[in-house]
Order: structure tokens, then sequence, then C-alpha cells
């Protein structure tokens, strides 16, 4: 289906995420001719600039962020007219009736479905939606999109779903995580239901454990002032990290309806076991990078990056959890996260346990457990570890090998950036891939004690130089289990 033909306002149109992520999606999905021939684009901040002004600085963005060969004059100007800017200072109601006149300088605007965008800071996200409210334009098909963090603890997230509650309809509310649009990750729904090879060994009686890795090389760059608020954990893993673990852990819902996938995940968030004080300390550690080489090249560490020292911020994460259910009891999930961390990598392990017997002498300590490595990224795919019989008549001589799925040498195609496939869903109207409220609420629930108990303690994050896979504690983690992080080749 085609999107519905919107007045498509991005609040923040000047800022790193609308030049780097938001425009570049448009362009690209415009390029495919999926959007309406009237559906505009409207930028809002404080800048200056004139319609004009804005095209040219989202014609330089599109040349820095979207692959040549997808960049053709035409298709760059037809796109460029789709946009308009507007200086708005939140605080002058006469920018916001400028903006109201905007809104209605157009054919039909009563046709058009308004999407408002807030990548703004999150502490205006209620004062922003209130606004609209108060100048009229805010109808029952309007939507508004909000980016993360929502809140910074669970008192504040509700406080923010509160005051966006109060204008727009839970429907009308689409909370981005971008995670939850990478193609990879959709995969995951696909490889577990619709095959059934997986389905009956996915449970406590065949997985051993599951692992979930998000590396990062970049650091806290220009965004300390943000990141030091934050930290690893509420930056990635109340979000991004629980959501793949939401994904990996769920139930099969009876369809991917708007509600039935979001019904799912919250199940598995409410049957995280809660933390302790004790069992944050025995099953988290924190870390914080030191100065040290990526990828060759010598980087600063966080304090420098911040350009302060005395900051408890951690840039890494590991910990250990289980969900308490029928289908995992006793299977634990690791998770781990980090900045300037030895490489890229974004992924998912499932360790499944031995076989029960093992009838080839001389095997132990050659082979290895099953794996099945889910690529979120930099390439995305699957990779299967098994163990086979290396040929030659020697009797049986067992070797580790892997079966491999690359998405780009099976499909042969671009893979969307995961802001393509959710700004599609924000203009159809389809909710699937976003956090509903309760889960939201849910995934705070359960990271909230994490985050109490660090901040009563008296320790420290661990350091670790930059350009390594985290403090040692990350390691011992698994260790003391008899596991270890399986780190891709
Ligand atoms: C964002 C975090 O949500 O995700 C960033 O705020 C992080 O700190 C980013 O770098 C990672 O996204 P991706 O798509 O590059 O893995």
């Amino acid at each position: 289906a085609l999107p519905d033909r919107c007045d498509f306002t991005v609040f923040g149109g000047t800022g790193d995420l609308a030049l780097r992520k938001l425009l570049p999606a448009l362009y690209h999905r415009d390029l495919e001719g999926q959007l309406p021939a009237d559906h505009r684009i409207l930028g809002v901040s404080m800048s200056d600039l004139d319609d004009a002004g804005w095209r040219s600085a989202v014609r330089a963005a599109l040349v820095e962020h979207v692959d040549p060969t997808d960049l053709y004059d035409g298709a760059v100007d037809r796109f460029l007219a789709r946009l308009f800017h507007l200086r708005l200072d939140a605080n002058e109601p006469g920018d916001w009736d400028r903006f109201h006149s905007l809104l209605k300088d157009r054919p039909h605007p009563e046709e058009a479905v308004r999407v408002f965008y807030l990548a703004v800071a999150p502490a205006l996200f209620g004062a922003f939606c209130r606004r609209l409210d108060e100048i009229g334009v805010v109808d029952d098909r309007a939507r508004v999109v909000l980016e993360k963090p929502i809140g910074h603890d669970l008192e504040s997230a509700r406080e923010v779903n509160d005051a966006v509650g109060q204008v727009f309809a839970e429907h009308q509310i689409f909370r981005i995580d971008h995670y939850l649009g990478k193609e990879s990750v959709q995969n995951l729904l696909v490889t577990r239901f619709a095959n059934t090879f997986l389905e009956p060994l996915w449970n406590s009686h065949w997985v051993d454990h599951v692992q979930i890795t998000v590396a990062e090389t970049v650091g806290v760059g220009g965004r300390g002032a943000y990141y030091d608020h934050a930290g690893a954990l509420r930056d990635m893993v109340q979000n991004h990290l629980l959501q793949l673990l939401c994904l990996v852990a769920m139930e099969p819902p009876t369809y991917v309806g708007r509600e039935t996938v979001r019904d799912e995940k919250v199940k598995v968030l409410q049957a995280l076991r809660p933390m302790s004080p004790a069992d944050v300390d025995t099953d988290t550690v924190r870390g914080r990078y030191e100065a040290g080489l990526v990828d060759g090249e010598p980087v600063p560490s966080y304090a420098d990056d911040l350009g302060h020292a005395g900051s408890r911020t951690e840039t890494f994460v590991a910990l250990k959890t289980e969900v308490q259910n029928w289908r995992w009891a006793g299977v634990p999930f690791y998770l781990r996260t980090g900045k300037r961390m030895d490489r890229r990598v974004s992924e998912i392990v499932v360790v499944f346990k031995e076989p029960p017997h093992s009838m080839f002498p001389g095997a132990e300590g050659v082979t290895a457990p099953n794996r099945l490595h889910i690529l979120v990224q930099p390439d995305e795919g699957m990779r299967l570890h098994l163990t086979a019989k290396e040929p030659g008549p020697g009797g049986y001589r067992l070797r580790p090998v892997s079966l491999d799925l690359s998405y780009a040498t099976a499909f042969d195609a671009r893979l969307p950036d995961a802001y393509e496939r959710l700004l599609m869903d924000v203009m159809k109207g389809n909710p699937t891939l976003f956090m509903r409220r309760d889960e939201v609420e849910a995934a705070w629930t359960w990271t909230e004690p994490i985050l109490r108990r660090w901040a009563s303690s008296s320790e420290r994050p661990k350091r670790y130089p930059a350009g390594t896979t985290g403090p040692t504690a990350a390691a011992t983690l698994l260790e003391r289990d008899g596991r270890t992080w399986q780190e891709t080749d």
C-alpha cells in the first residue's frame, strides 16, 4: 500500500538525526516512487533558513549520506521541491501561528495526514504536543513520532507518556526504536516463525544460553552533554538490547498484527528476573573507556571526550538476566554493549546444549556446541556452527564448520536503512514496529533497580582501553558460569 498523503513535519529539521538519517531515508522512498505527489516535508528549527537555504543543506546531506549511485539530479530536485522550512522559537506564539498557516497553505489541507516528528530534546515532547493542540492542528488522523529516550527512569517516562497522551491517543503515538527497523532484526521473526526446524529447539531443553552484543567503535564524540546523563544502560540496553531480547524470547503471536507482536514482547519484559541490589552487584559490569587505539588510530579517553574528569557514567555494560517463564526458565541471557570497542558488530548468538552423548572417541575438546549467530550488523546474515567429519579415510575426525547466509549475497539487493521502513510505517499508520507505552514502561521497571544500585554504590565503572572488548570483568561474568563470549570471526 502507498502511504497516506502527508504533511511530514520534522521538528529539529536541521539537526544531525534529520540530516543524517531522516531526510536520506525519505529521499530513498521518494526515489522508489513511494511518496504521493503532493506529499510535503516541513522542516522546523531555530535556524534562520528560508526554503532555499534548507533545501541546499539537505542537498549537501544527501550527497554525504546517500550512495552516489542512488543520486540522480532529477530525483534530488523533485525531492527537494517537497521541502519547506520554518524558523520557530517554541516560546513565540507568533511562530506557532506561522506553523499553523504553513500547514493550511496547500491545496486541500484537510486531506493531508499530519505527522509531527519530534527530533528535539525529549524534555520538550510534552510542551510541543501541547502547543500543537493549542493551535488546533491535531486531529484524529494526526501522528506524532518520538525519538528515544522516553524519560530517564520510570517516573519521568510516565510523565512524558502522560503529557503526550493528553494530546494524542496511543494509536497516534509512534515511539521509535530504530533497531526494530533493521532488516536483520525484522528477519528474526521470520527466521523463528516461518521455518519449522528452529522452533522445537528454541527453549530451555535445547538452548544453553543466549548472548546479545551491540559493540560500537565510535566514542561519544560531540554527544557528551546528552550521553553523560544517560550512559550505556539507558542509551542502549533499556531500549535496543531489550527489544532484541524480546524478539529472541517471545512466543509466536497468532499473526503479525499491530498489537499481537507488541503483546508478546511486553510479556517477555514482564518476565525478566527483577534485579535485587545483590544481583546488580554480581550480575552487572559497568565500564568506561580510556585512551587507546581503534582501527589503528589513537583515540582519547571518555573523560577527554567529555572535557572533564569526575564523571561516573558508564560507556559499557555487560549483564546477565533470565526470562522467567515456561520456555526459558534457567537459561541465562547475557547482554553487552559498549562504545570504543575493538569493532562494530551487533549480533545475537544462541548457544545450544552439547549432544547428550558423544559416540566419537577423541572428539572431546575438538567440537563445540551448535551455535546460531544472527548477524545484525554490519554484515547482515546468519551463521550456524555445526560439527562435521573431516574428509579422509582415517576414521572419524570431527571439525567445526559453518553454514553461512549473507543477505547481501542471497538477495542481491540494497538493504534499506532502518529509518526507511519505520518512516514508511508512520506514513501508513502502522505501529507494529514501534514501542507501545506499556513496553517502554516495563523496560524501565526492569532497568531502574540497576540504575538505583549503581547510583548508590561507591564503585566506579571499570576502565577498559579503547579498542578492546571491554573490562575483564565482562569476560569473568561468563567464565564463572563456564562460558565465554562468542566473537564472530
Ligand atoms: C542510538 C544511540 O540509539 O543508537 C547511540 O543513542 C548509538 O549512542 C546508536 O550509537 C547505534 O545505532 P546503530 O544503528 O549505529 O547501531
